[in-house]
């Protein structure tokens, strides 16, 4: 799915995890939570795959699974052309400082009881790196996520919760890893200080060379950082695509309806959003067909009857019967997210205006484009 023409680092096939669960407290029969379906993908060496969907669609267990903190129920893992799966417990662990996690609450992921020093200097230790210099990694380290040596002999209350983030990176980065599975690394973040984390993880892929899977929630943090972008509905991969082909031409219903609730930069303008009917699915019992069609505004019989299978065309897979005849919404089409260049200089004319500030509330989209809103609406 990757038409990069290198090997790619990573490559999935037919993942598959089914959580089995006691029914209830009182009943012993068990269910299946259906958390991973089938998934396939590939990631080249540079370059940084965005998971989106969902609260609960099986984003986090595809990460683990990846990484072999989870053993898969079927499937395979390939990470530079050797199968992960059929590792032995002790070649895993040789293994194991290529493929590294960031967490989204830095807080719980590191020890309270250890200092920086002892947080980034365990790992080296376990792995026999930087034999006799570990204080000097260490402050290596934090230099690299930009933090001073001197807090080296901190512990993790003593830091804000974007230092703390920077400290759970460097701990991710001491064991020289090839890949790293951020899960959700910025949400727990304010806004400035996600920007500030997601331009420290852009820099470090630039310098080291890094692979990430990029587990968000936010797609315009997803927009920013992400080369390709896979979304994910109750387990299943439903599209998949270069980051630009995926903002620009959404096929599925699904991902057109995540990417209308994305706001747009400016104050007062908005998006038509397209909301979705019901609540997903139980994953213990996903419908038959498509998973998504119980919330689809385009569904049909057929979509209870078979399902539709990832299809690649143009570099851009979507798994839906009839992505074909279902046109972007024209609020999503780059040129309606596009301003006025002058459009603060109107609003604060138009407030001046005979009908004051209900005449500067009006929405304006442009008759002229220009260069720069142009880049702006292919990035
Ligand atoms: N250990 C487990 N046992 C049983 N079910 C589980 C287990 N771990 C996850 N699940 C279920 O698998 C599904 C996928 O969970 P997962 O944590 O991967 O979702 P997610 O997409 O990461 O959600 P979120 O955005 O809330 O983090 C959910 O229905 C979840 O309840
Ligand atoms: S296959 Fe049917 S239900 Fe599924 S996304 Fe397409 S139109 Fe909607
Ligand atoms: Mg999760």
């Amino acid at each position: 799915m990757n038409n990069s023409t290198s090997a790619p680092l990573l490559r999935v096939e037919n993942l598959v995890k089914h959580f089995s669960i006691q029914k209830s407290f009182f009943r012993r029969d068990t269910a299946v939570v259906h958390a991973v379906d089938g998934l396939n993908f590939e990631l080249a060496a540079g370059e940084t795959m965005a998971l989106v969907g969902e609260s609960g669609c099986g984003k986090s267990t595809v990460g683990r699974l990846v990484l072999r903190l989870l053993e898969a129920s079927s499937g395979k893992v390939w990470f530079d052309g050797e199968d992960l799966m059929s590792l032995s417990p002790a070649q895993m662990r040789g293994r194991r400082r290529e493929l590294q996690m960031i967490f989204q609450d830095p807080y719980s992921s590191l020890n309270p009881r250890m200092t920086v020093e002892q947080t980034l200097t365990e790992p080296l230790a376990l792995h026999g790196l930087a034999r006799g210099r570990h204080r000097e990694r260490a402050a290596e380290l934090l230099d690299l996520v930009g933090l001073a040596p001197q807090y080296l002999q901190r512990y993790p209350h003593e830091f804000s919760g974007g230092q703390r983030q920077r400290i759970g990176i460097a701990r991710a980065l001491a064991v020289e890893p090839r890949l790293i599975v951020c899960d959700e690394p910025v949400s727990a973040l304010d806004v400035s200080i996600q920007a500030q984390v997601v331009n420290l993880l852009q820099d470090l892929q630039r310098r080291l060379g890094l692979s990430y899977i990029f587990i968000a929630h936010d797609l315009a943090v997803v927009k920013h950082i992400a080369s390709h972008v896979a979304v994910m509905y109750l387990g299943q991969m439903v599209e998949y695509a270069d980051k630009k082909s995926l903002f620009a031409q959404p096929r599925h219903p699904y991902t057109q309806a995540l990417l209308s609730a994305i706001p747009l930069p400016e104050p007062g303008l908005q998006r038509h959003r397209i909301l979705l009917q019901g609540d997903v699915p139980n994953p213990i019992n996903p419908p038959s067909g498509c998973r998504f069609r119980t919330r689809c505004p385009h569904a049909r019989a057929r979509c209870a009857e078979e399902v539709p299978a990832l299809t690649l065309e143009d570099g851009h897979s979507v798994a839906c019967h009839f992505w074909k005849e279902i046109a972007v919404p024209a609020a999503l089409l780059p040129d309606a997210n596009l301003l006025p260049p002058n459009l603060r200089l109107h609003k604060l004319q138009a407030a001046f205006q005979p009908g004051g500030v209900a005449a500067a509330n009006v929405k304006i989209y442009p008759k002229t484009i220009t260069e720069q809103q142009q880049k702006r609406a292919s990035e």
